[in-house]
């Protein structure tokens, strides 16, 4: 459990949940189970109140409905319109029109040719990770701590322009904007600010930087929106985004996935057989240990499940629960590595489905890849304490296991 997170016990989960509960933190699966049989729209008073839909067709719902639904905060707790200054970051806190136009203006830099070409500086950053862990010779390792957290903010620097050297910096920043953020707004709120002073920093530099650069930053400043450069604020937003979205979540994704191949042998003894099979198994990771949760402010009175929502409501998107229900997926509990059909929403639904989707899938590919090829065996240590964060993004903090070189 987070440190400094205490919260009341819940006693019902259909009118009372909380998303920072530790068992709900720990497995949320099973509590979405059960609300999505029994309420499958919940609602809490907690955290200045949300509202909890759990059925794919419900979020699919919600996703689409831009006239009732708004992405103008999309943080699962924290301010709300009308309650002081929230952080623009275009797209994922446009509504359209604005929405459609800002989130187009990225797309050349998300392309597949654009990802393709970061496959050799993420390989190499995963073998340098495995190097490191080879060097130490004592046959143990934390699959996350040590491997899964440093690739995608090492692949997010080189994008961005950033140094990589900040490295520790900008993972500080994400735990503290979106681990601890979501129910300590004091450090969400000061890393917020801090990242957004660095990005100023870094952009008048290279506003002033005449060499030529091929990376986001420069990207964005040559970019135009409504045919006038992007306005600082825009640039600053976009910047702080594409850092925040894209390490945390890929991080949890790679570090799910080699937890479960450490408590999964045949899973593991498998892909290592059958190395093609690697998309197909990391689609069925992303589906069953999603990280992502998202939120909407109701911006017009509405109903969702029958239950009537009011300007300024909140509604949760909770992508692990639509990935696990019966009604779109077979035997949804079951991790089949195998599995061909999953239209699975661990990257959102409707207009604002992930943008770095291709990069992601990419960096998630080369992990689990080399680390079979390095590890082809290795398992949790016995009696080992698996942490996992929640709430906005969910996964493995730490995931100690035993390495051995050659198949086993
Ligand atoms: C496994 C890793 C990832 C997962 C599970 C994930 C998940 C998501 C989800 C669920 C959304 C939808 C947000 C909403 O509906 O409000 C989203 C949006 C977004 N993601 Fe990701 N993401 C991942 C990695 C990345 C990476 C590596 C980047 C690159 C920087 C990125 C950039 C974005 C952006 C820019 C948006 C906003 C798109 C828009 O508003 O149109 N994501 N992501």
């Amino acid at each position: 459990m987070a440190q400094g997170l205490h919260t009341e016990p819940v006693i019902d989960w259909a009118t009372d949940f909380d998303l920072f509960d530790p068992a709900f933190r720990t497995d949320p699966a099973p509590i979405y189970k059960a609300l999505r049989e029994q309420a499958p729209v919940a609602h809490t008073e907690r955290w200045g109140g949300q509202w909890m839909p759990t059925r794919y067709a419900d979020l699919a719902e919600v996703t689409a409905d831009t006239d009732h639904y708004s992405s103008v905060t999309v943080g699962v707790t924290g301010r709300k319109p009308g309650e002081g200054t929230l952080v623009t970051a275009p797209p994922i806190t446009s509504d359209p029109p604005e929405h459609t136009a800002t989130r187009r203006l990225l797309l050349p830099a998300f392309s597949p040719k654009k990802i393709e070409a970061l496959t050799p500086l993420t390989r190499s950053i995963a073998r340098s990770l495995i190097e490191e862990l080879q060097a130490r010779g004592d046959g143990l390792a934390d699959a996350a701590d040590d491997y899964a957290r440093h690739i995608p903010v090492r692949v997010i620097s080189a994008m961005l322009g950033v140094p990589e050297s900040d490295e520790e910096q900008f993972t500080d920043w994400v735990v503290r904007v979106l681990q601890i953020g979501p129910y300590d707004f004091e450090v969400g709120g000061q890393a917020t600010r801090e990242i957004l002073a660095y990005f100023e920093e870094k952009i008048e530099q290279r506003r002033a930087d005449p060499a030529p650069h091929d990376d986001l930053m420069q990207f964005l400043l040559e970019a135009t929106y409504e045919e006038a450069p992007l306005s600082r604020k825009h640039i600053l937003g976009t910047c702080f985004l594409l850092l925040v979205a894209g390490i945390d979540t890929t991080w949890s994704s790679i570090g799910s996935a080699l937890w479960h191949l450490s408590t999964h042998p045949a899973d593991r003894a498998r892909l290592v057989a059958e190395p093609d099979l690697i998309p197909t198994a990391i689609e069925e990771f992303l589906r069953v240990y999603s990280p992502v949760t998202m939120a909407r402010i109701v911006k017009a009175d509405t109903t969702l499940g029958g239950h009537e929502l009011h300007p300024g409501d909140r509604v949760l998107l909770p992508f692990p629960a639509a990935n696990r229900d019966p009604e779109v997926f077979e035997d949804p509990d079951e991790v089949r590595i195998d599995r061909r059909i999953n239209r699975h929403a661990a990257f959102g639904l409707g207009v604002h489905r992930c943008l770095g989707s291709n990069l992601a899938r990419m960096e998630l590919l080369i992990a689990v890849e080399e680390w079979l090829r390095a590890f082809p065996t290795f398992e949790l240590q016995p009696g080992a304490v698996v942490e996992w964060t929640g709430g906005q993004v969910r996964g493995p903090r730490t995931v100690p296991v035993r390495l051995f070189g050659e198949p086993g």
